[in-house]
């Protein structure tokens, strides 16, 4: 459906089909709050909730896009790709070029039109799905091959006209390309559990990634749980600072601690060189640690089918972020809590950035609708805000 739209959206602003149309999924945090940059482990899925991509090369090194999301259309040359403050959704875009092109990935120029399914804020990471897009759309139009070096003889197109499918390693060189545009260009310090969750994902799969050594397992969801997402309606801006500044805190505690990651830390190390730490440094080294052991302890639970196991780990993960990493809001806080009373709901936490955005919780399959009936109406009934909780697919990745 999706797909249609952009192409529709293309044909009715450029006045014929596209050449390509792709997509890219966003993702859901499970397990592992914050700790990608910190070196860590994490655990995630991409759900069916896409960024879709319709585009057609040209040949005069200029940039036309549009998107369903925002009016006008942006336009530029791709000798000289700026910030347009007019047109901030762009930036993603012009971020993944130009990091594309850093790599020695060479291109004409396209018309481009965007269209997603992915609600703004809500911490789904609208944008990594935005970037790998991006780079997919012109990997569709100019097949290149991203090598550890920069690039390799391109790829060829198979009988049925499609492109080979991209090894791990090189979708690991996309992800990668992507927090480049997202850090160097939108300027928001992430890490890349986003853009690793849009091309690594795999349906009914949870993504396990170990951001230290940039490897990808993948294990079972939980049998008999469906993923409720519930979003507070109260929207983040990660640009706005919050995030960049816990990053902070993170890297100026392994600093103290004489490591490069926090993910070298574990708890009787922490403990007795508290008094090293400031207490926003150690509170968040806390919470880093314990999100670590999460995942480690998260994974056995997975395999061992535990679901009521991994939603205390869940809900043990959002008190952390609450008490100790302070990216909780009152109104995250208010649905993890109505959650807990409702029966059926294994666990509960806030997903992803944080600082507002979502919850997601594991809701045991018979109990969803009653679920998702008794949390809005109880949040709106503590706090007059409206949510409409949804039930998550857990869809395959872009790669
Ligand atoms: C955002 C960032 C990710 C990650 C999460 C928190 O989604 O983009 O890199 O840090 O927050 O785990």
């Amino acid at each position: 459906m999706g797909t249609e739209e952009a192409k529709g959206f293309f044909r009715k602003t450029f006045g014929r089909p596209p050449a390509r149309v792709v997509k890219a999924p966003g993702r859901l945090e499970l397990l592992g709050n914050h700790t990608d940059y910190n070196g860590g482990l994490v655990m995630a899925v991409a759900v069916d909730k896409y960024i879709y991509f319709a585009a057609t090369p040209r040949n005069d090194a200029q940039v036309e896009l549009v998107t369903t999301a925002f009016p006008g259309k942006e336009q530029f040359y791709l000798d000289r790709i700026e910030k347009n403050p007019a047109a901030p959704w762009a930036n993603y875009v012009k971020g993944v070029l130009l990091a594309l092109r850093e790599r020695g990935i060479h291109f004409t120029g396209f018309n481009g039109a965007i269209h997603g399914t992915i609600p703004f804020g809500a911490g789904l990471s609208s944008s990594a799905a935005l970037e790998m897009a991006t780079a997919l759309a012109v990997r569709e139009l100019f097949p290149y091959r991203l090598n550890e070096h920069g690039p390799g003889a391109p790829p060829e197109r198979g009988p049925d006209g499609r492109l080979p499918a991209l090894s791990p390693a090189e979708k690991m060189r996309i992800a990668q390309a992507g927090l480049a545009a997202e850090s160097r260009f939108v300027g928001v310090n992430c890490g890349l559990l986003d853009q690793v969750s849009s091309l690594f994902g795999k349906s009914g799969q949870v993504v396990q990634f170990d951001c230290l050594h940039g490897t990808v397992q993948h294990d079972p969801l939980p049998p008999g749980a469906s993923l409720v997402v519930a979003d507070s309606a109260v929207k983040h801006d990660l640009s706005a600072g919050q995030y960049n500044q816990a990053r902070e805190h993170c890297e100026s505690a392994a600093r103290k601690l004489g490591v490069e990651f926090l993910r070298f830390v574990d708890p009787p190390r922490l403990q007795p060189n508290q008094g090293k730490l400031t207490k926003r440094e150690y509170d968040c080294a806390f919470h880093i640690v314990g999100e670590n052991q999460r995942v480690v302890f998260g994974e056995r639970a997975l395999r061992e089918g535990d679901v009521h196991q991994f939603g205390q780990y869940m809900l043990q993960s959002h008190a952390s972020s609450r008490d100790y990493f302070l990216n909780s809001t009152p109104e995250l806080d208010a649905l993890v809590e109505i959650a807990q009373g409702i029966e059926g709901c294994f666990g509960a936490r806030l997903t992803g950035g944080g600082f507002g955005g979502s919850t997601i919780n594991l809701v045991r399959a018979g109990a969803v609708e009653e679920f998702q009936r008794r949390v809005a109406e109880e949040y709106f009934a503590r706090l007059k805000i409206r949510t409409e909780p949804w039930v998550a697919r857990v869809a395959d990745g872009a790669g």
